[in-house]
Order: C-alpha cells, then sequence, then structure tokens
C-alpha cells in the first residue's frame, strides 16, 4: 500500500494524506540554518547545532507524537482548520503535502478556501520562510482570520527539556511592529537572538504560551484561536512562544499571500544593544534587514529559483537515464539528496536522533563522506582535515567530535579499532575523485594539539600502522571496544543496567575482529597505491606485503568452513561460526572480505555469498547475523541486548546490505547484487509502505529481520551510512563508474535486462556522456576509437568526452 507517490520532474515525493504511518519527514536548509519538518508540518529549525542553538522547541516521544512545529490557523467562518492538517486536526477536503529538495509544500483546502504553506531555507541565509497562500474559491465574500504559532526553545535542547527550575524563569521576548524577537539569555552571555516575523500588518499577537492556549488546552484549540481573539501577551518567563493573528476580507477569487520568517541573529558583543544594556532593548537591525531582504513575493520566488539551481548544481554530477525509472530516480534524486542530508547532520537530528546526543562519528563521518565527495569536494576535504585532527599519534582516534568545536567527545571514548581504516577509505575516495594529492601534505595536528602538525599522509600512516601494531593471537586485527558493528562489544562484560556497552570499563584481551582485517586488505590496498603514488616505493611494497599476509591470516584463521568468521571473543572462543548455537554466521565479514578480494580466486568468496544468501536473505532483505541470539551473553555485549530481529542482533542493518551487493559485483554476480540492491531501496518497496512503515524516499537504518514479530518493518529513517554505501554501490559496482587514482574506470556489472543506459558524469571538471549498449563485441570507445583499458584517460578541463561502453 502507499500514501503518495514520486513526481520525477518536480524531484518530489507528494504524499496524499496526513495519515502516513509515521511522521514522514523532510530537511530545509543547505549551510547553517537548518530545519526538520514533517507531512503535517511538526519539526523544529536550529542554527548549526541541533542541541545547543535549538530555535523552536520540539517534544519527543511526545503524545501524540509529533505536535508542535509550524503550526497554523484558519477560521474561514465555518471551521477551524491547519493547512498542515495538525495542530488542528480538522478533516480538510483536500490535502497534499509535497517534498522536494530543501522545501515542502502544503497544498489544502476546506470550505472553498485554498491555502498553499511553502516552507524553505533560502540557500544562503539564517531563517526558514513560510509563505503561505490563501484563496477564496467560493463565490461569496468571505471573512477569514489566520493565526501562526511556534515556540522557542531556550536555545539549549537539552537544559530546555530539564532545568525547569531556572528556565520558568528566564524567557524574555520583545515585539515590534510585526516582529516577535525571543531574546532569552540575550542579557547575559549569549550574542544571539531569533525572531518570527510577518509581512502584513497584524490585529493581535502573543507570546506567552499559557495565555495562547489556555487552561487544559493543547495545539489543537487554543484558546486565542477557538475564543478569535490574541492576547496581546507579552513573556515573562514560562515558554516564550509566538503568534500572530491576521485578518482579512477575500472576494470571491481573491488570494492573499502571506510570508512569515523565523530567522537567527548573531551579533558583535559591541553591537549587541541598541542604546544602553540595562535599558535591555536589543539591536534589531541586522534582523530586519533579513527580513526585508525576503519580505517581498518576488524575492521569495527568486530564492526558491535559487534553490532549485542549488540542487541542480549539486545532482547535476551524476544523472543516469535507464529503462529503469526507480533507479533513476533513486540515483538522481533521492539517494544524493539523503547523502547530502547525512552530510549536514550527521547522526544528529532527526526524528530518530533527538538532536541532543551524538557529535560526529568519527567512522560514520568517514563513510558519509563516500556519498557526498562528488557533490561538494571542497567541503569533503575540509571533513578530512577535521576527523584526522582528532586521532591520537598512535593512529586510534576519538570515536567521536562535537562539530561546534571540533573537539574529540571523551564521552564516546577511544579505542574502537576499525576508526583509523576508515580515514584511508574517505582520503583515497577525495583524491579518486578530485586528483587533488595536495591534500595529503596538508599539516594537521594529533588530537588537535598544536604543535603536534604532521602532513596528513602521516595520518595515514598511522592509521595503517595501528592495525599492524594491534594485532592478537591469530595475526588478526584486535577488536578494541568494537569494530563497525558498535554493539559487538567483546571485552565490556557488563552486568550493570543502563551502563554504556561500548565506554564501560574494559576489560584486556586479546578479542579479535575479522571485519576489521577485511577492511585492512581492502584499504590498506589503497594505502599502498597512495605510497606508490608519492614515490615511496619501499613503503608500497612493505604495505602490499602486509596486506598479502592479513589475506592469508584471513584464510587460514578466520574461515569456518562455508564462511569468512566474524571473530574470536576474549577466550579464544570463535564468533560467527557454525559451532555456535546463535549467531552462526554474519553479514559483516562476508560482505568485507570479498570486497576486499579476499578468496575470490580460491572460491571462499563464492562460498561466503551463497552462505549469505542462505542463511541471512529473505524478502525484506539481509539480515545482519542468524540466528539472532535469544538470551543476553557477557561475553558479547550489545548485540544480545536487542529481542532477537531487532537492531544489530539480526535486523537487516541496511548500512552493511550494499556491501554484499558490492562483494557479488566483485564475484561477478550482477543479479545478485542488483536484488540486494533493491530488496531494501525505497523506490523499488514503496508498494509495501504500510509494513515498511517510513519514508519511501529515503533509507532507514534498520528493517525488523527474519527473527522479528514485525518483519519488514523500518526504523531510524534519514540519517545512516546506508545512504553513502548505497550509493557507492549503485554508482560506482553496478553502474561501474569508478573513480580511481589514474581516472574513471568504467565497468558495470548489470543484470541482462539492463540495455541503453545514459550517464552523465562530471569528474575532475570534465563531462563524460557515458552509454551503455549490449553487444557481442565488448570493450570502451572513447570519442569513437576503442581503447585498451577501462579507465578513461584523462581530458582537458572543461571538455566533454563521449564514451561507448558496450557490455
Ligand atoms: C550505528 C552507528 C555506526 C555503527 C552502526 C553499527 O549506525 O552510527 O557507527 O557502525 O550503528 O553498529
Ligand atoms: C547503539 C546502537 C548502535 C549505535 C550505537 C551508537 O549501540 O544499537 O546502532 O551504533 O548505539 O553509540
Amino acid at each position: 500500500m502507499t500514501y503518495g507517490f514520486f513526481d520525477d520532474t518536480r524531484r518530489e515525493y507528494i504524499i496524499e494524506t496526513p495519515f502516513t504511518p509515521l511522521p514522514w519527514i523532510n530537511y530545509l536548509g543547505s549551510n547553517e540554518f537548518f530545519g526538520l519538518i514533517s507531512n503535517t508540518g511538526g519539526g523544529y529549525c536550529f542554527y548549526r547545532d541541533a542541541k545547543l542553538r535549538r530555535l523552536t522547541r520540539y517534544r519527543y516521544n511526545n503524545v501524540p507524537r509529533d505536535t508542535g512545529g509550524r503550526m497554523y490557523y484558519i477560521d474561514d467562518g465555518t471551521d477551524i482548520w491547519s493547512p498542515t492538517y495538525l495542530p488542528a486536526k480538522v478533516t480538510l477536503d483536500t490535502y497534499r503535502c509535497r517534498h522536494g529538495l530543501g522545501y515542502t509544500i502544503f497544498e489544502s483546502s476546506k470550505n472553498d478556501i485554498v491555502s498553499e504553506l511553502t516552507c524553505f531555507v533560502p540557500v544562503e541565509e539564517n531563517c526558514e520562510i513560510n509563505r503561505l497562500v490563501i484563496k477564496n474559491n467560493s463565490s461569496s465574500e468571505r471573512d477569514i482570520s489566520v493565526v501562526s504559532a511556534i515556540e522557542f526553545c531556550l536555545w539549549n535542547a537539552a537544559d530546555d527539556g530539564t532545568n525547569f527550575q531556572r528556565n520558568y524563569n528566564i524567557g524574555e521576548v520583545e515585539i515590534e511592529d510585526n516582529i516577535i524577537f525571543h531574546k532569552t539569555e540575550y542579557r547575559e552571555r549569549r550574542n544571539h537572538y531569533a525572531y518570527y516575523s510577518v509581512n502584513c500588518q497584524t490585529v493581535g499577537f502573543d507570546t506567552d504560551l499559557d495565555t495562547f492556549l489556555g487552561k487544559f488546552n493543547n495545539y489543537e484549540s487554543p484558546q486565542a484561536v477557538v475564543n478569535g481573539k490574541s492576547g496581546n501577551t507579552v513573556a515573562h518567563g514560562w515558554s516564550p512562544m509566538g503568534s500572530h493573528r491576521l485578518e482579512y476580507s477575500l472576494s470571491p477569487g481573491d488570494e492573499v499571500e502571506i510570508i512569515f520568517i523565523l530567522g537567527y541573529t548573531e551579533l558583535p558583543k559591541d553591537e549587541k544593544w541598541d542604546g544602553p544594556a540595562a535599558d535591555g532593548v536589543i539591536n534589531k537591525n541586522p534582523a530586519k534587514e533579513v527580513i526585508n531582504r525576503y519580505n517581498s513575493s518576488e524575492s521569495v520566488k527568486s530564492e526558491l529559483a535559487a534553490l532549485s539551481e542549488h540542487w541542480d548544481k549539486l545532482l547535476g554530477n551524476f544523472i543516469v537515464k535507464s529503462e529503469d525509472e526507480k533507479l533513476d530516480r533513486m540515483v538522481n534524486i533521492w539517494n544524493q539528496y539523503q547523502c547530502m542530508t547525512t552530510f549536514n547532520m550527521s547522526r544528529s537530528a532527526s526524528y530518530y536522533e533527538s538532536g541532543q546526543g551524538r557529535g560526529m562519528g568519527f567512522r560514520d563521518s568517514c563513510q558519509d563522506l563516500l556519498g557526498f565527495v562528488h557533490m561538494v569536494p571542497r567541503r569533503a576535504r575540509e571533513r578530512i582535515l577535521d576527523i584526522a585532527a582528532i586521532q591520537f599519534e598512535n593512529g586510534g582516534a576519538w570515536h567521536q567530535y562535537q562539530p561546534l568545536t571540533k573537539r574529540g567527545n571523551a564521552d564516546a571514548g577511544m579505542g574502537f579499532n576499525d576508526d583509523p581504516l576508515w580515514l584511508i577509505a574517505c582520503t583515497y575516495a577525495y583524491i579518486a575523485e578530485t586528483g587533488d594529492h595536495t591534500i595529503l601534505d596538508e599539516p594537521v595536528p594529533f588530537e588537535n594539539k598544536e604543535g603536534t602538525e604532521k602532513p596528513l599522509f602521516d595520518h595515514l600512516r598511522a592509521s595503517f600502522n595501528y592495525t599492524l601494531n594491534n594485532l592478537g593471537p591469530h595475526k588478526l586485527p584486535l577488536i578494541g571496544r568494537a569494530d563497525w558493528n558498535d554493539c559487538l562489544n567483546l571485552n565490556c562484560f557488563s552486568e550493570e543496567p543502563g551502563e554504556s556497552f561500548q565506554t564501560c570499563a574494559n576489560i584486556e584481551s586479546q578479542a579479535e575482529s575479522v571485519f576489521i582485517a577485511g577492511m585492512f586488505v581492502l584499504y590498506g590496498k589503497q594505502y599502498a597505491e597512495l605510497c606508490s603514488k608519492r614515490g615511496y616505493h619501499d613503503e608500497a611494497a612493505k604495505a602490499t606485503e602486509a596486506v598479502e599476509k592479513m589475506s592469508e591470516a584471513v584464510l587460514k584463521h578466520g574461515w569456518d568452513g562455508e564462511w569468512f568468521l566474524r571473530a574470536y571473543d576474549s577466550n579464544g572462543d570463535k564468533v560467527g561460526s557454525k559451532e555456535c548455537r546463535d549467531g552462526k554466521i554474519f553479514i559483516e565479514p562476508q560482505g568485507m572480505c570479498v570486497m576486499a578480494g579476499i578468496g575470490v580466486e580460491s572460491g571462499h568468496a563464492g562460498k561466503a555469498l551463497a552462505a549469505a544468501k542462505e542463511h541471512l536473505t529473505f524478502k525484506y532483505g539481509t539480515c545482519l547475523v542468524a540466528p539472532a541470539y535469544k538470551e543476553y551473553l557477557l561475553n558479547l555485549g550489545e548485540i544480545t541486548s536487542y529481542p532477537p530481529g531487532y537492531k544489530e542482533n539480526g535486523s537487516v542493518f541496511c548500512h552493511n546490505n550494499p556491501w554484499l551487493s558490492i562483494a557479488e559485483t566483485v564475484a561477478g554476480n550482477a543479479e545478485e547484487a542488483f536484488e540486494i540492491y533493491s530488496r531494501i531501496c525505497p523506490a523499488y518497496i514503496e508498494d509495501i509502505s504500510d509494513i515498511h512503515r517510513t519514508e519511501p524516499y529515503v533509507y532507514s537504518q534498520t528493517i525488523a529481520g527474519q527473527e522479528a514479530p514485525t518483519q519488514g518493518e523500518a526504523k531510524n529513517s534519514w540519517l545512516t551510512g546506508t545512504a553513502a554505501w548505497t550509493f557507492v554501490n549503485v554508482t560506482q559496482y553496478l553502474l561501474g563508474i569508478h573513480p580511481e587514482l589514474n581516472g574513471l574506470q568504467i565497468k558495470p556489472c548489470l543484470p541482462d535486462r539492463f540495455d541503453n543506459i545514459t550517464i552523465k558524469r562530471v569528474y575532475r571538471g570534465v563531462t563524460y556522456n557515458i552509454s551503455f549498449i549490449r553487444s557481442n563485441e565488448k570493450g570502451l570507445w572513447v570519442n569513437g576509437s576503442k581503447i585498451d583499458s577501462d579507465i578513461v584517460p584523462a581530458a582537458p578541463e572543461d571538455s566533454v568526452v563521449t564514451v561507448i561502453c558496450r557490455i
């Protein structure tokens, strides 16, 4: 069952009912100001940091779900309704929510009054614009009143939801004309405020939530709305909010356009006040400048056009046209859009990440980069340097860092032994995309300590050596607190409820990870290539030797007979083996080891992939582990804390499915590679939106697995490494447009049904127009001539190259 449909021309998903199984959300914002918005107008916005600079309040885990956000009430004389359905919750005559790239539009109508609400953040501005157009489609004159409402968050979202003994005393606002200013804590150390404006004369306003709502009401029927009269209140403490009241008399066919702006202003310390600080009157000029800039119909239109162009540019570097519209819409629109979102948000703010928790993950950020480097190479470069700066001199790394301070986060600790290798992966991907080797010479400190700067290349060397310096009894890498699977905690042994499985006092043990061994082989080869390119031939040779040894160790000690083992635990017992009662086979080492090329020639790889298919794959995807663990096991940690079939304990943990698909391409199995891709690909499973429940235009982190009672139900949509990895999978391995240090390799691996595909790929400033054609004679023709290699030779910047690939 579906709740809407894709409109590929407009690059939108159009939701036709407010009653989606869960809130289906979108993101607004491109640079520093962001908003989350659901298909009923819920959500919130923030400046740069969802925890520390939250503009509007959002109550996670609320009952009912998803109340608050951008609230509008239209009183048409008969009913009071919301163009977003919520909060008024009055059944609309028509309703559509159009989620597009960086904007959301609600088209609704009731009693012959038609509304269109457009929400977006201008590309270069720190504000959200809500344009509300109301039209009288009836044959009589109508008196309409409109009430807006937002609730301010007292900036730090964590304090805002906890420290009430203080919070109820500090809220402050100012009101000038049609602008409401939220200035809590501005009198002391903050040099920023928020404002909420409307571009026409108001007949009333409110800033005090209690008065606005009245006793015992919620947002469904606030007193100020139901009574038809705003309180003109000035908030002193409690919960400051912003509400405007507007009244219109509309003749038949008349329409009115109202522009609301919710913005953020930051000022230099000595310009904070308009007059003496003791008077407490804030300097409103910078806010007014912004408001004046966007207060007209024309400017809103041109900003919307600029936003669309912004996305044309971002998405223009990879465009595929095939006979499969689902493939095209994912590659050209939604997968890239989600990659950009994970770049902006990391794992901070979604409907499942509260914006208050995690900072930027070392491994997460490195992997996210694989999916956006082709869109914004400059920002990818900056990100790599930021990440490398939280590495230790021994190659280990803080597991997370805070985006505002860019400092390692001591709470999350260190010792996740896969982390360092991801730095090689993303740096290699950046250079393969751009050809910019100079990044390797950039001085980067260790642990952000001044004076410790070394060229980025030295950081990669430290990463590589970190694995080699931390080998266990089978010459496999020690796992540390965890590897990619945060929940496989082989050194933890936690018996204390609530304790973090990752950072609790860990025992010192020799637990080893076959997964990290696979990573070492894959990214160790990339490291060796980078060494050679720099002329470090001895080092390259040594690295290659170490990689070969690791491959041997995997085949010798990491092979279980039919598939790759997952690990050795602290006792030296096998994890992910046929000998185990539960947890006999894991997906991660099958994907990673085969991606790395281990056992491809010897036949191990083929067996491992067949086993993954047999034991882990079912109709909704490939599960992380089978059989799922049935009881909590001290020696394995958090993975066994989840009920069978959920999260790391045997759900389809989408992030690692593309590894398996890539592995199938390495083994040359195009059909199964594509099956794995499409089984979890949102556009391909739109029809089961009622089972899947999360948004059908983006990936979710997890889908309930074969042993779960709610098979196929997804959770944690949007902020997942799945976005980047599926983009790598589909563009670089299935479609086979693969950036290498030496140029663009073209090597598709597609099921037989695909023919006549064209791809536009902008790479290192050159536009490649590539066509795939089925043919008996195979090979690559570049500008009409057949070439011997599968790497297209470099061409001058700004040139256009035609490539025919006969497959
Ligand atoms: C979460 C984490 C990621 C980890 C994965 C598997 O998505 O953000 O770092 O690799 O879970 O445990
Ligand atoms: C939990 C989650 C896992 C995530 C981790 C991050 O363990 O199950 O997916 O990676 O938290 O700290």
